[in-house]
């Protein structure tokens, strides 16, 4: 939830200054859950036998928080840092923390009967709250500055249940808060009012190789996640830390190439986010052209510039992968095989199986493999939007060993001459029976066209992934 501690104390405390824990009864006495209750149950489980007398029973543990547990206010410091605790045990058997000594009109009235009141409770992680210095110092913060603690949950609170809505941009209604906060990933507006032309010509005249333009676009989109909608290409972060520095982004290369689209994104006045995708739709397109097809990507302008004050560092850092199937890279620091990792890194970017096929095969053309490596490049003409690695990876004059972890041969079945070498990213593609249906269909020789097109398709939805105000 990239909650700091402050944040997390407030949130704890806040959650806990209403309502109450339930374990007035034996959890033995409850029926089966959902999917095992009976059908007349109606989706509900855990029928509770004693529920009207005693009610629920779902943590066992038994009591409120505060002394007014339907209100809020700062009962719960008071509660907490006014008493000494003991464990007892509720009547569900759960250990709980109860005061050792508490006057009767601090205690919380009995949820089911008025006229009763009972001993409030504290859990492990509320007592954390009190005994850890950390949370202590926080604590009595917030219990000396009511306000304060108020404004600190609203923030926490807001943050926990927007912060996967993705940038601001999305949000609608008039409750919208004005105040940008650093968690929502600000990105400035960028111009959008530049011949993109221009900008492609200046940047193929550059010296920056094919590969050089497909990486840097590549790395600088590949963030993306569609589960919380952080990361993607707008902003440029890929210039600022902590992405500048990712091993998998490589970092001596990548600052080169930056150097290299910062002066021209200068000289036009246009955004280094913009500059870095047409950069590798300048690529794509030249090595379509190469592959004897000529076409213009699609592109959207107005990509902003986020800067450093703009970013969350730490929060940031969450989004570093540990491995890139699309430029070959594995970090080996996973429990995951690098197949898996490729798999989650689609999932979040939303590709389907034909998108990740026709994506690894076009990647591998581009020669976009991480500092250079040579695997599953199965082409003598790197830098050309062709289909050879279906065509070569699919061809039964072939055979493969495995040499190593991670490490295939591709040899001639006749001869034994050695012509490629491969990772079980590449090589998945032929022993996955689905991705190798998609695989011989990219291998066709009349699907040359299809196979640029679909790649184009899929490469311009990641680079586009992120546009929100466009899509
Ligand atoms: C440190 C992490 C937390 C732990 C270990 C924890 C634990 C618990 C437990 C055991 C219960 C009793 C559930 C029951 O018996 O029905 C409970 C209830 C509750 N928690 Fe938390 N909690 C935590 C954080 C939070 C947060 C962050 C919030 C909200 C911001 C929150 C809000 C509540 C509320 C409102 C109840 C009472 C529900 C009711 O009245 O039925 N808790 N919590």
């Amino acid at each position: 939830m990239a909650m700091n501690d402050e944040e997390t104390a407030a949130l704890t405390a806040g959650g806990h200054t209403v309502g109450k824990a339930h374990g007035n009864g034996d959890d033995s006495k409850l029926g089966r859950e959902p999917e095992a209750a009976n059908i007349e149950d109606q989706g509900f489980g855990w029928i509770n036998p004693t529920l009207e007398e005693k009610g629920p029973v779902t943590s066992g543990l038994e009591g409120a928080w505060t002394t007014n547990p339907t209100k809020w206010d700062n009962g719960y410091f008071e509660m907490l840092f006014n008493h000494d605790w003991e464990l007892k045990k509720s009547p569900a058997g759960a250990w709980q923390w109860e005061p050792v000594e508490i006057k009767e009109e601090d205690k919380p009235i009995n949820a089911l009967n008025s006229n009763q009141r009972d001993n409030p409770i504290m859990t492990d992680a509320d007592m954390a709250m009190k005994m850890d210095p950390i949370y202590n110092e926080i604590c009595l913060k917030f219990k000396n500055d009511p306000e304060y603690f108020s404004d600190t949950f609203a923030r926490a609170w807001f943050k926990l249940t927007h912060r996967d809505m993705g940038p601001k941009t999305r949000y609608i209604g008039p409750n919208t808060p004005t105040e940008t906060l650093i968690w929502q990933d600000p990105v400035s507006i960028g111009r959008d009012n530049y011949d993109q032309e221009e900008v492609k010509n200046k940047i193929s005249d550059s010296g920056l190789s094919i590969s050089d333009r497909v990486t840097v676009a590549w790395d600088s989109a590949k963030t993306f996640r569609n589960s919380d909608l952080r990361g993607g290409a707008n902003g440029a972060r890929l210039s600022l830390s902590p992405q500048k520095n990712w091993p998998g982004n490589e970092p001596e290369r990548l600052s080169k190439t930056l150097n290299v689209l910062k002066s021209i994104s200068s000289e036009f006045g246009i955004s280094l986010a913009d500059t870095i995708i047409l950069a590798g739709n300048s690529a794509v397109e030249e090595a379509a052209s190469l592959a004897g097809i000529n076409l213009e990507l699609p592109f959207e302008k107005g990509r902003g510039d986020a800067t450093q004050e703009m970013t969350d560092v730490n929060s940031f850092s969450n989004l570093e992968p540990e491995a890139d199937a699309f430029r070959n890279w594995y970090s080996g620091k996973s429990k995951s095989s690098p197949e898996e990792l490729m798999i989650d890194q689609a999932q979040l970017l939303g590709l389907s199986a034909p998108e990740i096929t026709v994506l690894i095969g076009g990647m591998r053309s581009l020669g976009a493999n991480h500092e250079g490596n040579k695997s599953g490049i199965l082409t003598d003409k790197a830098g050309v939007l062709s289909n050879d690695f279906f065509v070569n990876l699919t061809d039964m004059n072939n055979k493969w060993n495995i040499v190593g972890e991670n490490k295939y041969e591709i040899r001639d079945r006749q001869s034994g001459e050695l012509k490629w070498t491969a990772s079980s990213v590449d090589l998945v593609f032929g022993s996955n029976s689905i991705l190798r249906s998609y695989a011989e269909l990219y291998a066709q020789d009349d699907n040359k066209e299809k196979f640029v097109n679909d790649f184009i398709s899929v490469w311009d939805k990641i680079m586009n992934a992120d546009r929100f105000e466009n899509n």
